[in-house]
């Protein structure tokens, strides 16, 4: 049997706890965990203890024991900790938002009225110092895109490439009530605001689509030309009425916002998202094409439909990200991870490592989701002047 490909994970909170059971999941790959660090101790080693691995104090010393780095840390740390891990020599997982713009280190940085051209600039050459750093080392770059492997995404993909159909127009959305992580809301760790934090996955997933569908018909991936968005600060408005069910403590960044994308082949793609949504995570993604029409829903997926008298009977019963409650009918997920594509991601990104090829969702297409993330802020500080994106 091969040696097995050994993996330290970076971060000990909630993308380091998914990214652990993608690992015990993976098959036909032999994969072993080796340990995990984390700016807190205290994280690390309940991470390490819980799990039966090693807690290590440095990045280093833990990227001197295994082959890959998975980097399930805030946005702010992706191109510094994937840099040095490719120095290093070894293949790097990033999570999403692949990189950004966190701001020049001065106190009085805000994101949200900080100069966007140079936003897009830095967050453009962020992209290409990474992946000079992966090429140099000749390792694979894995970018975390989950909605890429989502099974209804990949359903999608299989009815694109074998019917040789043309997408006419993408709409999709990734919302809810607001994230738990205290780094979100912050644009110096986050890069921004729902549309980096949540828009990206509808949107890489749209891109991911018209890149296949090109590459099926013409060997050509099919690539995003131009934007137009609008951001917004709607729980901060003097006008917002809180209710208490809504996340409120953002500090620079949007908590709404939409995004219209034009390709090179002048069709389009519609992305929203939001920190607005009560009643659990929404996401989902609509696909226009010539030939068939697909709505792929990611959560809920509606496979069960639960009614729950009262709140407490499904007390030790998980039902959906973010829920809020759970009396009355709900769709209770019937495996959330599945769902989201985490199992398929991992066993693509050990697959690719394995065989030295690379993944699904790689490097060329978390640049362009950058590119696009950027350029749609650009966008929304000339509210919503058409912008092209830079190639
Ligand atoms: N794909 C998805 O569905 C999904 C879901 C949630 C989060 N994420 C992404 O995962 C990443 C982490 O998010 P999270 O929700 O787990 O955040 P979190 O705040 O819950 O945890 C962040 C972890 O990173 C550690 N950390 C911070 N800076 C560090 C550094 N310089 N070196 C080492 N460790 C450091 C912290 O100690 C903590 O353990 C983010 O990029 C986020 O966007 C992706």
């Amino acid at each position: 049997m091969a040696e097995a490909i050994k993996v330290g994970i970076v971060g000990a909170r909630f993308a380091a706890r998914f990214h652990w059971e993608g690992y015990r999941r993976v098959f036909g790959v032999p994969v072993e965990v080796v340990g995990v660090t984390a700016k807190s101790a205290e994280s690390r080693q309940a991470f390490a203890r819980e799990r039966g691995v090693k807690a290590f104090t440095s990045f280093d010393e833990l990227c001197d024991a295994v082959d890959v780095m998975d980097l399930c840390t805030p946005g702010s740390t992706h191109e510094p900790l994937a840099v040095r891990a490719f120095q290093r020599g070894k293949h790097v997982l990033i999570e999403k938002p692949f990189t950004g713009y966190y701001g020049p280190g001065t106190e009085d940085f805000r994101g949200n009225t900080f100069s966007k051209e140079v936003m897009l600039r830095e967050a453009l050459a962020s992209c290409a110092r990474i992946l000079g750093a992966a090429d140099a080392a000749g390792k694979q770059l894995c970018y975390a895109e989950n909605w890429v492997y989502a099974p209804a995404i990949a359903k999608e993909r299989e009815i694109l490439a074998k019917s040789g159909g043309q997408i006419l127009w993408i709409i999709g959305d990734e919302s809810h009530s607001g994230s738990h992580s205290p780094y979100y809301g912050i644009w110096k760790f986050s890069g921004g605001g729902s549309l980096v934090g949540k828009g990206c996955h509808p949107l890489t997933a749209a891109l991911h689509l018209k890149r296949v569908e090109g590459e099926a018909r013409d060997r050509k991936a099919i690539r995003p030309a131009a934007v137009s968005a609008r951001t917004h600060e709607i729980t901060r408005l003097g006008t917002f009425r809180d209710s208490g069910f809504l996340r409120t403590t953002y500090h620079d960044i949007e908590d709404y916002c939409q995004v219209h994308i034009t390709f090179v082949d002048g069709t389009v793609a519609d992305v929203f998202s939001s920190e607005l949504v009560l009643g659990g995570v929404h996401n989902w993604l609509e696909v226009f094409a010539n030939n068939h029409r697909t709505r792929c829903n990611l959560n809920p997926l509606g496979a069960l439909e639960t009614y729950n008298p009262r709140e407490d009977i499904l007390k030790d019963v998980y039902v959906t990200e973010k829920i809020g409650t759970k009396q009355g009918w709900s769709h209770p997920a019937p495996d959330e991870d599945w769902q989201h594509g985490y199992p398929h991601e991992f066993q693509d990104f050990m697959e690719s490592i394995a065989a030295n090829r690379p993944p699904l969702s790689g490097g060329a297409l978390a640049r362009d989701t950058v590119a696009v993330l950027y350029s749609a802020y650009l966008s929304a500080e000339r509210r919503g002047a058409e912008v092209g994106i830079p190639q």
